[in-house]
């Protein structure tokens, strides 16, 4: 690593040495020679030795225009390059650039939890509409859920059917309440100033929330179908989704463990890769929340023993490669604004 840094600096003084002399002939203008540094610094970036063919030249050239074309747009007093992404949003969407990007084949995201990995829009016209779905309110907090037990207890949850008729005339501002419970751009705290520690407890609220609608085996294979067919909408080929394996229930009530909720999911997979060629796969990394105790950092260790076990397993009685492998993250990441750009706002 030293050794490169050394041969980048040796390159960079000789060039020096010449830009200099060109300067004592006095042949250069002041611009000609910041361009020529920026063009050498460029060549050490990320993407600075790609050398574009003639065809990408110019399909490069397209896409700087149209670029140049939408900062420039008159009608808009600020760039959306420099907005808050939840004002910008609505204008990326009707971007020129963002509709090629759009269509462009991706290779893969990185950085996923599945609890946020679907648009909410999806979740409330879909799932609450659902006869089984049902809201627990415990003091201030709500959660989606479809059982009742401990935590959600039978007098403070409700048929959500049952609460939707009860706002007939104003269905839409309902959905639109529901909807606030995962989605921080629709949070009260998103229009006031609000402090760090406000918008964590709003943003890890979004995550409680959506919990008891992921144990409902029903509902955990349809949510996890359409997070595939989002992503390949968006033409992305390859997906690492981080999730923590929690227990799914089915209809009767028969509980489904962590190594069969994988194996749901394998098949969930499988299923989706057969009926699209281009869609690669998705590698499952087991996440717990940081906040742990040792005890519970070390069954979240076995866990992983027995996945990754499985993971083999399966890798080779489907002879898959790089379909499941499994790693233990901690998590969520303190990156909250990475965060944000994964959930589907
Ligand atoms: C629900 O029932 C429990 C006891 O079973 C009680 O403590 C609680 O206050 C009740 N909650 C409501 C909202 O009625
Ligand atoms: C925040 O303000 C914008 C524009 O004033 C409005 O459209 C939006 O509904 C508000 N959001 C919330 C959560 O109050
Ligand atoms: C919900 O999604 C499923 C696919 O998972 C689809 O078959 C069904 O039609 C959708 N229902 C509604 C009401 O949108
Ligand atoms: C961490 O977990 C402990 C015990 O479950 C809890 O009392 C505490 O409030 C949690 N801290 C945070 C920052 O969530």
């Amino acid at each position: 690593m030293y050794a490169d840094q050394i041969v980048a600096l040796l390159l960079v003084l000789c060039w020096w040495h010449k830009v200099q002399s060109m300067t004592l002939g006095g042949r250069k203008s002041y611009e000609e020679l910041r361009a020529a540094i920026v063009d050498a610094e460029n060549g050490y970036g990320l993407g600075g030795k790609v050398f574009l063919n003639f065809d990408e030249l110019r399909a490069d050239r397209a896409l700087r225009a149209m670029k140049k074309d939408e900062l420039e747009t008159p009608d808009r007093t600020l760039p959306a390059a420099g907005m808050h992404f939840f004002d910008a949003k609505s204008l990326i969407e009707r971007s020129a650039v963002f509709e090629v990007l759009q269509s462009m084949p991706k290779g893969a995201v990185l950085h996923l939890h599945n609890s946020a990995a679907v648009s909410s829009k999806w979740v409330i016209k879909n799932l609450t509409y659902r006869h089984e779905a049902r809201l627990c309110n415990i003091e201030d907090r709500y959660y989606f859920t479809v059982r009742t037990h401990k935590n959600c207890p039978e007098n403070q949850t409700r048929l959500i059917q049952t609460m939707r008729k009860e706002h007939q005339h104003d269905m839409d501002a309902f959905d639109g309440w529901l909807e606030s419970l995962i989605n921080m751009k629709m949070k009260p705290t998103r229009n006031r100033s609000a402090s760090t520690d406000e918008l964590w407890f709003d943003f890890e609220s979004c995550f409680d929330a959506i919990k008891g609608f992921l144990q409902h085996k029903p509902f955990f294979e349809a949510y996890h179908r359409q997070l595939l067919d989002e992503f390949h909408t968006d033409n992305v080929c390859y997906i690492e989704l981080r999730m923590s394996f929690s227990k799914v229930f089915d209809a009767d009530g028969k509980e489904y463990g962590p190594m069969e909720v994988a194996q749901l999911l394998h098949r969930i997979v499988d299923d989706f890769r057969q009926q699209h060629e281009s869609f690669l796969g998705v590698k499952l990394i087991l996440t717990k929340h940081k906040n742990m105790s040792d005890v519970e950092l070390e069954k979240a260790l076995k866990l992983y023993e027995s996945l990754r076990c499985l993971a083999w397993c399966a890798t080779c009685e489907t002879i898959q490669p790089a379909f499941m492998s499994l790693k233990i993250y901690p998590s969520p990441s303190l990156a909250m604004i990475q965060d944000f750009g994964t959930r589907k706002v």
